[in-house]
């Protein structure tokens, strides 16, 4: 797909090299240090560090007081050495004195647990006291390194996602909900009151979903989470004022994240940033590991509207996988990884965290330089990936504000999705956003394609091919686009539970799924959701497994049909031409191999190729990147085998032609190839 860069949103990174870097908390260690740390940064080629984090305690040691004496001295040292600073505001993690000083801007939790200082995050967004201390430390940092000329960029927080069920939260709560609904009557229909006498007479009655005596309301929980992500963007708006308003002109972002949770709707957030960026985490030590590194690199990219963006942290080496188990990063993999961010679109690879701490919470976590110090296998690697970085600094061109990459396929993304199925009363245990999303993601991965995220309700029809896995609500406006992107020519596909219910998840009566059954063609009139054990075979060998449901064709056709069980002979995947589009639906979940064999079809009918035209080799991965003048293969050898990659090119890491016998590139080895202008004529093949 190709498209006129869009004007709105954020502006994108834009940085005549890539960033290298991370982290850097020198107030853990003695200054004696310092000077150390730095002649290993400028071995390892390192250009910006994240300073400042979770400082907090160390910068205002009492209320008003700010020791920035150290801040300075760093400061100046690191910009002596050609090092950037993007250059975070503490409020992250308030010190003890503040939460003792205002007990009432503790977090508590649902249950109402009160939550204490000793780790950090512990702060309530809606708390005044907390709202009032961060603007004043940001203003205090702002006013003294406003115009510093180690500061490239500003760092707001880190990960925004404390959740507080508290009175101050109630209040904000009640407040959001009164611009929302207006009128009381409009809240109590939204959220379906009659059922279980929780009619509201009084808007003071209203409470943020503490915890109850038995299943929550779900449209109160997930008006709840978008109130909580408005919130914490009204607390980053504060900061920003702040930074603003004392004089600094460098471009404030703030670090997303997404692991097994979401806490903010990243389409509103990335309209405000400057620039958008993410902190990643592999969520597997196998090679499912890629595509995670793939997925935040191409949400994050989508987020920024198809412009440069940053990867703000990633691990060296072993992190904690959701809690208590640990994975290492082999070797190779920091450079294949970064890389991939890199493809994507990020302007640089930075990590969490410079020095390994040497105790802590998180002292066993990886850093740049290990406990082990720079002899080791992980810093020889480091100083690898920042030459890589040096060799290939042509790629980050500031003059290519976007798309960076071009994608014909798009996934519908938003985090109403997520939320909605947070609600645990659903027809079943399986139906889970996050899943949902990523095994349709994965499956493109898998066979090469370049994928976008899109916005509900944004003009769709530049794609040719949509999918929506996944999406229970769906509101007018996003209708409308699917409408659109079908009746223009586009392939639309959508998956169970999709389209069911409106913002306010009230189901559509009538049929599943009630909001796009003319679209579909076809109308269910009941799920059956399938004990875990079982499989489904479909009448065209596909395997199907956790939902199946009776669907009855009204203008659509069956592409496959259910083989046995009370369902046999009835469709499970139909297709309905739709103006000049067509319009496929999914009524069961599809195996990997199944998806991938479905999307193949799907996108060969739509005129949708891989990257280089056909499935790359197993294991690898590749990318194409723009740039002004030229294009930028990124092929990366997650795999076992050699590969030889034959084509009109350079390989900027190596220096190599990859015309002639073409160029060989090892398991786990990489290439980012300058595509000569107007080569299309690329084969790529286990060597
Ligand atoms: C997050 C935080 C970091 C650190 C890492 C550990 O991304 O921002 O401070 O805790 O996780 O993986």
């Amino acid at each position: 797909m190709s498209q006129e860069p869009d004007t709105s949103g954020p502006s994108g990174i834009t940085t005549d090299r890539f960033l290298f870097g991370g982290d850097y908390n020198p107030e853990q260690w003695p200054e004696t240090l310092w000077q150390q740390d730095i002649e290993l940064m400028r071995v390892a080629g390192v250009n910006a560090v994240t300073v400042g984090v979770f400082s907090w305690a160390l910068l205002e040691r009492e209320e008003g007081i700010y020791t920035f004496d150290w801040l300075d001295r760093i400061l100046g040292m690191l910009h002596a050495a050609g090092i950037g600073v993007i250059l975070a505001t503490p409020t992250a993690s308030p010190p003890p004195w503040f939460t003792l000083t205002h007990p009432d801007a503790l977090p508590i939790r649902a249950d109402g647990t009160q939550l204490w200082h000793g780790s950090r995050d512990a702060y309530c967004p809606s708390a005044p006291a907390y709202r009032a201390a961060s603007s004043a430390i940001a203003t205090a940092l702002a006013e003294r390194y406003g115009s510093h000329p180690a500061v490239t960029s500003w760092h707001v927080h880190n990960e925004y996602g404390t959740f507080c069920f508290c009175d101050h939260v109630a209040e904000s709560f009640r407040r959001w909900l009164r611009r929302k609904y207006e009128d009381l009557a409009d809240l109590n229909r939204a959220w379906y009151t009659a059922f279980w006498s929780q009619n509201y007479t009084q808007w003071d009655q209203i409470l943020p979903p503490r915890a109850t005596q038995y299943l929550h309301n779900p449209t109160h929980a997930v008006d709840f989470r978008r109130f909580m992500s408005d919130e914490f963007l009204q607390c980053w708006r504060e900061q920003r004022t702040a930074i603003r308003s004392a004089g600094a002109n460098q471009p404030i972002t703030t670090n997303y994240m997404l692991p097994p949770w979401n806490h903010l709707e990243q389409w509103s957030w990335s309209a405000e940033l400057d620039f958008v960026s993410m902190d990643h985490y592999l969520d597997s030590e196998g090679p499912d590991g890629e595509t995670h590194a793939a997925y935040a690199g191409d949400l994050s990219r989508s987020w920024a509207l198809g412009r440069p963006w940053l990867l703000m942290e990633q691990a060296a080496g072993v992190v904690t996988l959701h809690g208590n188990r640990y994975a290492s990063k082999g070797p190779g993999r920091m450079l294949r990884n970064s890389l991939s961010y890199i493809a994507r679109g990020s302007q640089g690879a930075l990590f969490f965290q410079w020095r390994a701490p040497a105790a802590g919470a998180e002292v066993w976590h990886a850093g740049l330089v290990p406990h082990a110090g720079a002899d080791s296998r992980v810093f020889k690697e480091v100083t690898a990936l920042g030459a890589a970085l040096a060799q290939i600094a042509e790629v980050a061109d500031p003059a290519v504000q976007g798309p960076v990459v071009d994608a014909d396929v798009a996934i519908l993304w938003h985090a109403d999705g997520w939320w909605a199925l947070e609600n645990r009363s659903l027809p079943s245990e399986h139906l889970d956003y996050s899943s949902a999303v990523r095994a349709t993601h994965r499956a493109l991965w898998q066979q090469g394609f370049a994928v976008d995220f899109v916005r509900p309700g944004a003009d769709l029809t530049a794609y040719r091919v949509v999918l929506v896995p996944s999406m229970f609500s769906l509101d007018d406006a996003a209708v409308a686009a699917l409408r659109a992107q079908v009746g223009t020519g586009g392939t639309l596909v959508v998956w169970y539970f999709s389209g069911v219910a409106d913002q306010d998840l009230h189901v559509t009566p009538g049929g599943y799924p009630g909001r796009i059954r003319d679209l579909l063609g076809v109308r269910v009139d009941e799920f059956l959701p399938l004990d875990p054990a079982h499989t489904v075979e479909l009448s065209d060998g596909l395997i199907g497994d956790q939902w199946s449901e009776n669907v009855q064709l009204t203008t659509a056709t069956a592409v496959t049909s259910y083989l046995q069980g009370e369902l046999a002979g009835r469709p499970a995947i139909t297709r309905n031409d739709y103006g000049n589009g067509a319009a496929y639906y999914v009524s069961t979940r599809l195996d990997l191999p199944s998806l991938k064999a479905f999307l193949s079809t799907v996108t060969a009918q739509a005129g949708v190729c891989p990257v280089l035209g056909s499935a790359p080799p197993a294991g690898v991965e590749v990318i194409r990147r723009n740039g002004v003048d030229h294009h930028y293969l990124f092929v990366l050898n997650h795999g076992s085998e050699p590969v030889r990659l034959s084509g009109p090119g350079t390989d900027l890491l190596t220096e190599t032609s990859t015309a002639a016998g073409g160029l060989l590139i090892n398991a786990g080895g990489v290439a980012v190839v300058r595509e000569d202008v107007g080569a299309t004529e690329w084969s790529l093949a286990v060597d």
